[in-house]
């Protein structure tokens, strides 16, 4: 595998490339990270994977500082998995002047449920892959549906820009226990992270109760709020939403059997967890 931090190196090591599959990530891989990888194979080569822990999408009081870095180990994990380049820009690399020119999403899109309680968040996102999708020039990019949301915004991205990159999902690779794989699960304590499959049980219970006919949303959502916090978690959303542009049903849409997810966002102590689930 070649690690490669100047974008003018990486475009020499992909030029010619036309099929190159392409994974973005932030580093402190697991196997969630990896089933993309995995994925990436089998839509393209060669694969490109991404690690750069991202400022313009971390808040003034997020975890930027502290979010895990852990090089080393990465590496070892995407060589097993036959990735062909792994592109790690410095901060200087990538953003060798401020980044001025950013890529706004719709707010109807970009400032509900993460970006409601991330202000700034998908501006952030967008930006950033905007840019790696420059550097990289993949002809698929493969994205986690763990992050639904960013998942839908880089997608209506890709199509309004006209970008040669399709987008493609991954499914939520989970633990035994049904709780997201993610890199700020490392953040929980032991007594923590026996409580967090909670975050799943609940919107599998809303999942249930709306196949099973519940019309009243907003009581199956208040209900899993309060289970939530009657657990002393902090939940900021649980939202049943319509798959294809993450607003809220009316009565009619629940008539015509419109295609549902549910997501939602909950800290457990000082920890901030989302996931969500296709009902
Ligand atoms: P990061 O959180 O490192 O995630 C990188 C990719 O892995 C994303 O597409 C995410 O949805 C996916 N992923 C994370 N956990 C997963 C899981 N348990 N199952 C399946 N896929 C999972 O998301 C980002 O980084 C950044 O916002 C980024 C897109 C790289 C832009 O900075």
């Amino acid at each position: 595998m070649k690690i490669i931090s100047s974008i003018d190196e990486l475009r020499d090591q992909l030029s010619g490339q036309l099929r190159t599959a392409f994974v973005p990530t932030m580093g402190n891989l697991h196997e969630g990270h990896l089933s993309l990888m995995r994925l990436a194979r089998r839509h393209g080569d060669p694969v490109v994977a991404s690690i750069f822990v991202n400022r313009l999408q971390f808040g003034p009081n997020e975890d930027f500082d502290k979010y895990p870095r852990t090089f080393q180990a990465d590496i070892e994990k995407l060589e097993k998995e036959g990735v062909y380049v792994l592109f790690a820009p410095t901060e200087k690399d990538l953003y060798p002047e401020p980044q001025e020119y950013r890529v706004q999403p719709p707010n109807d899109l970009g400032d509900i449920l993460e970006g409601e309680f991330r202000p700034g968040f998908f501006n952030g996102v967008s930006t950033v892959v905007l840019k790696l999708f420059s550097c990289v020039q993949p002809r698929v990019a493969v994205f986690g549906k763990k992050d639904y949301q960013q998942l839908m915004i880089i997608r209506k991205m890709a199509k309004q820009f006209a970008l040669p990159t399709e987008i493609i999902a991954a499914e939520t690779w989970r633990a035994e226990d049904g709780l997201a794989l993610s890199s700020r699960n490392g953040y929980l304590s032991p007594t923590e992270r026996s409580k967090a499959p909670l975050l799943y049980q609940t919107l599998q219970q809303v999942a249930a109760q709306v196949r099973s006919g519940q019309t009243d949303l907003a009581a199956v959502e208040q209900e899993a709020l309060a289970q939530l916090a009657n657990a002393d978690w902090k939940p900021d959303y649980v939202a049943i939403r319509k798959r294809a542009n993450l607003q809220a049903p009316s009565a009619q849409d629940l008539a015509n059997g419109e295609a549902l997810v549910v997501l939602s966002a909950a800290k457990l102590g000082s920890t901030r967890l989302i996931d969500n689930l296709e009902i």
